[in-house]
């Protein structure tokens, strides 16, 4: 089975970035465990703080992959192109969120992409990701 996780803008500094929202823990941590648990996956990790970028890579995996994570950040609350992206694949994309975006600010609240996901995770911490895998092994 074949799995992306795809990150969005500022995921990068999880760890160091508002810990009180997103944790102390470096995504590269969490990913490491998270290959380790799910031995028999492969999984393909990219992150990016431009919206074009991540439009090529959904391109690039949406159409041989089992499955998409994704985790758009502030662009969930933007971005049709995004989420054109999602529409045109044939990959399911599940869409996650560390932080439980219905507990925060009313903006975060609309998303382009819950509409065109598969599904949507929010507010599990760094184990949005992991229930994501979970959905997708379930869902196979
Ligand atoms: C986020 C929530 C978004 O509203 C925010 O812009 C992010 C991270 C989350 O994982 O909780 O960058 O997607």
């Amino acid at each position: 089975m074949k799995i992306a996780i795809i990150n969005g803008p500022n995921l990068n500094l999880l760890g160091k970035r508002e810990p009180t929202i997103y944790g102390n823990e470096t995504f590269e941590t969490f990913l490491n465990a998270l290959k380790t648990e799910f031995s028999d996956i492969e999984f393909t990790y990219y992150q990016s703080n431009h919206e074009g970028f991540l439009i090529d890579k959904i391109h690039e995996v949406g159409f041989d992959f089992d499955g998409i994570i994704l985790n758009a950040g502030a662009y969930t609350h933007t971005s049709i192109a995004i989420a054109d992206a999602v529409s045109a694949i044939n990959t399911p994309v599940i869409e996650v969120h560390i932080s439980n975006v219905f507990k925060r600010e009313p903006f975060r609240h609309h998303s382009y992409l819950s509409a065109v996901a598969k599904g949507s995770i929010s507010g599990f911490g760094l184990n949005s990701y992991k229930l994501a895998v979970y959905s997708l092994i379930v869902n196979k």
